[in-house]
């Protein structure tokens, strides 16, 4: 005689979001027992499925360890799938009779994730709000971008949520918050005197907040073209790193208290202007191995005279007493040489040099993805007899120094968030409002004045032109240091 004091509703269940990260992510939380006991899953979508069929459809997604099959039956076992359109309240009422089924006890909160495309987006809210809210515990939503395409349609599909939940119950995922490193941000800056007091305009020169993969749009062009990288990943994941490098030290570690200094930064920060912003867009390379003979333009779900940018690098300006002058440079691109995402925070040149130049910038580089490392470029004396200057590091690499830890993939410890109540790494209606007012009218005037795209070729660094951009804004890249990944002895 079970009682079910939670319930996840998946909707969009039949979707490609749901199979390849909501329901492994569900089932990693599940297998680990890290939800509450007795969660029951229900999945709705208009398609017309039976919950093996849903099953099925994951398997290729789900890891399963030796062992663990009795474990997925149970898992799958508290799942139902139920199918219903969009758009008409009968079906949600039905909806909300299914669920109540299980909810016997006392108490019963109902967790509802939105992967649905946003064209549903204003249709499944109100529906929820009228039909499935919990009457004996929370009703949380969590929903996914994008968010609007800019100021007044994010403002707007804030609006309409605001008219229907509370903020307190909405969970805004910038699944780049659940990442392991962009979580370490805050210690690293606040929990470590040799940093805190050199945070600022005084010792830093520049800083690089960088996202490369080495895959273009495959597929989702039909999706991209109408977003591009900028409204993809810089003005939500790299923004949000940006205001975790540079807010000021919140009062608390209370969620609020976070986000209250997080959107202050960001009023600091005067919208992005045009010659601010170098945009690219990849083209073939004819040496490339499959996809990357392919330009951006070839893939068949883009206009072929498509300006999307699928790569930019922006300088942004942060006008307060810390960082006035200082470079925040965000670069983000796709179908570029390597996978990585990693904060650079480039300290000033030594002032009284007696190195006759030698020596080079501290860099302390903070690697979110892959592998990740945080470490600290200095300059060390040769070891032996010369009294030469090398480049070297401090390093702390994760795989190296916690080898047993387990760092939980992004979705994992966000969902789990959620049914805990904790929204500090979630983003709050008005730093989504900051995000819009800084990037709309630089979006705005690429679109307008269809501003071509420098073009640089699949599986290279990117446009060649952004190098000079980059150091036009006081970074220094001298390719004369190399990480080595430390091997065991
Ligand atoms: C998503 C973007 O938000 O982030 C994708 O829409 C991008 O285009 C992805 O590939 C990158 O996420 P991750 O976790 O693989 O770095």
């Amino acid at each position: 005689d079970f009682q079910y004091p939670h319930t996840f509703i998946l909707l969009g269940a039949s979707g490609d979001l749901a199979k390849k990260k909501i329901y492994p992510t569900i089932w990693y939380l599940y297998r680990d027992n890290l939800l509450p006991r007795h969660t029951k899953f229900v999945g709705y979508a208009r398609t017309k499925q039976t919950i093996s069929e849903v099953q099925e459809k994951c398997k290729k997604y789900l890891k399963v360890r030796p062992g663990e099959e009795e474990k997925l039956k149970e898992f799958w076992a508290a799942n139902e799938y139920f199918a219903g359109s969009y758009d008409k309240r009968i079906d949600y009422e039905m909806l909300n009779q299914l669920i109540s089924k299980f909810e016997k006890g006392p108490v019963a909160n109902r967790i509802f994730y939105l992967a649905v495309p946003p064209t549903v987006f204003e249709d499944v809210t109100v529906n929820i709000r009228n039909a499935c809210v919990s009457i004996k515990g929370f009703t949380r939503v969590i929903i996914e971008k994008p968010f609007g395409r800019d100021d007044e349609s994010s403002d707007k599909l804030s609006n309409h949520l605001a008219g229907l939940f509370k903020e307190e119950q909405i969970y805004r995922i910038d699944h780049y918050l659940g990442k392991e490193m962009v979580q370490n941000l805050m210690t690293i800056r606040f929990a470590n005197q040799i940093f805190s007091p050199s945070w600022n305009r005084e010792n830093i020169a520049s800083v690089l907040i960088s996202f490369k993969e080495p895959f273009g749009t495959e597929g989702r062009g039909g999706y991209f073209d109408d977003f591009g990288i900028i409204r993809d990943v810089m003005q939500n994941h790299l923004l949000q790193i940006l205001s975790l490098v540079a807010m000021e030290k919140p009062v608390t570690l209370n969620p609020n208290d976070i986000r209250d200094e997080k959107v202050k930064v960001l009023r600091h920060i005067k919208p992005i202007e045009l010659n601010d912003i170098l945009v690219g867009q990849y083209v073939g390379n004819p040496d490339g191995k499959g996809e990357e003979k392919l330009g951006y333009l070839e893939d068949p779900t883009v206009p072929k005279d498509s300006v999307t940018p699928t790569y930019a690098l922006a300088g942004l300006h942060i006008n307060n007493a810390r960082w006035q002058g200082v470079p925040f440079v965000l670069r983000c691109g796709k179908a570029l040489n390597e996978r990585k995402a990693e904060v650079r925070i480039q300290y000033k040149d030594v002032p009284g040099d007696i190195f006759e130049g030698h020596a080079k910038r501290n860099e302390l580089v903070i690697r979110v993805q892959p592998g990740e490392a945080l470490y600290l470029k200095l300059m060390s004396k040769s070891p032996g007899m010369k009294f030469d200057l090398v480049e070297t590091e401090l390093d702390l690499t994760y795989s190296m120094r916690y080898r047993e830890a387990d760092v939980p993939d992004a979705y994992e410890r966000l969902i789990l968030d959620v049914f805990t109540g904790t929204q500090m790494h979630f983003v709050r209606n008005d730093e989504l409002k900051e995000a819009w007012r800084i990037f709309t009218p630089v979006l705005k005037a690429l679109e307008e004045k269809k501003i071509k795209p420098v073009p640089y070729v699949y599986g290279s660094r990117g446009p060649p032109a952004a190098d000079s951009k980059l150091s036009s804004y006081d970074f220094k890249y001298t390719g004369s240091y190399k990480w080595q990944k430390p091997t065991l002895s």
